[in-house]
Parts: C-alpha cells; structure tokens; sequence
C-alpha cells in the first residue's frame, strides 16, 4: 500500500481537484458546465450542505485521488444514508490502495456520524472499480432507473 493521507478537501485544492475531476468526467464520457462543476465546489466548503469531499494526498503532497458524498435521510431508518457518489484515482496511483482508502474514509465518516449506511453505484461493465467493490462492499440486487429517459 502507498504511503498517502487521506484528509478533507481544501480551497487550495481546487486546480488539484478540477485536473482529476475532468479527467473523472472524461472516464464517463460526460461533460459538465462550468456552472454545475462550480457549485459542487463551492458546496464542499458550506457548512449548510449536505455535500463532502476528501482528497488522497501522496507523500509529495501530490493529490491523487478524490471522494465525493453526499448524506441523506431515509424511510428506512432513523439515521442518514451516506451516497458515496465520485470516486478517482490518478491512474499513475492505481492498484496501490489508493481507492479503497477513499472508501474506507467515508466508512469512518459513517461510523462517526452513526450513518446507517454507506452505498454506492457503479456501471455495470465497470469490473476494475468492481473488483475492488466487491472486496469492500457487499453488493445489492438492485437495479437503478432513471427520468428524464434522455
Ligand atoms: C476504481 C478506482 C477508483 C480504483 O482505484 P485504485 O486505487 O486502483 O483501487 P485499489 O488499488 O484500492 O483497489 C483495487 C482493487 O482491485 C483489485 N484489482 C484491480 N485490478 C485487478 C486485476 N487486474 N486483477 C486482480 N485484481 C485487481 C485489486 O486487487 C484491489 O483489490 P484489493 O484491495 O481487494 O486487493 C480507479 O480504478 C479509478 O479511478 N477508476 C476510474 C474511475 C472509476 O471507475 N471510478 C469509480 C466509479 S463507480
């Protein structure tokens, strides 16, 4: 496992960040406005929102890798449900443990704040990200759907 930390997101992150996050959005074939990327920055630093980021921060003090969550309410406990919704590695840090460390961080989020639970998606033909799922998580039977269709 590589030696790396892993800690709150900071405002000085952010060129760190925006650099994984694009090539995040690249890895889904996807693309954001600007205006949408911005607010889920600035969403990471209010304290009246329900959204978090840790990065992965290497020896060097290189960020390499970034978590995002979000915490919710259920109907099916008392306690907040915990999405773990983004989750990058630097492909240079792959394979050393980088990502489960993020996981496990949001884990220890959950046990800290006595969440229910953590869960988390993932793209079916997503195997790499699955092998480590598997090790970490427990999967369910469900399926996701989606509206608008488009
Ligand atoms: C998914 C992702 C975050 C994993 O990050 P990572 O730092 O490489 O993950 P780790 O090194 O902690 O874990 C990789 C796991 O997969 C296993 N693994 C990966 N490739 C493997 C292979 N070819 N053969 C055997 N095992 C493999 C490793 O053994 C390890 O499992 P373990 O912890 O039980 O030993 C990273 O690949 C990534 O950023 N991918 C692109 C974005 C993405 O898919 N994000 C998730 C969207 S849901």
């Amino acid at each position: 496992m590589t030696e790396v930390v892993i800690r709150p997101i900071k405002e000085s992150d952010k060129k760190a960040w925006l650099n994984l996050w694009q090539q995040y959005l690249t890895f889904y074939e996807s693309t954001l406005d600007d205006e949408v990327t911005e607010t889920t920055w600035k969403r990471f630093f209010d304290f009246t929102e329900t959204v978090y980021a840790a990065v992965a921060e290497a020896a060097d003090k290189t960020v390499i890798g970034f978590v995002t969550w979000v915490t919710h309410r259920s109907t099916w406990a008392i306690e907040n449900y915990i999405y773990l919704h983004d989750l990058f590695v630097d492909p240079s840090a792959r394979l050393k443990g980088v990502g489960r460390q993020l996981i496990e961080y949001v884990y220890k989020i959950g046990e800290d704040t006595k969440a229910d639970r953590v869960y988390w998606q993932t793209q079916v033909h997503n195997h790499r990200a699955q092998l480590l799922y598997t090790s970490v998580g427990k999967r369910d039977g469900f399926v996701v759907y989606r509206w608008p269709k488009s």
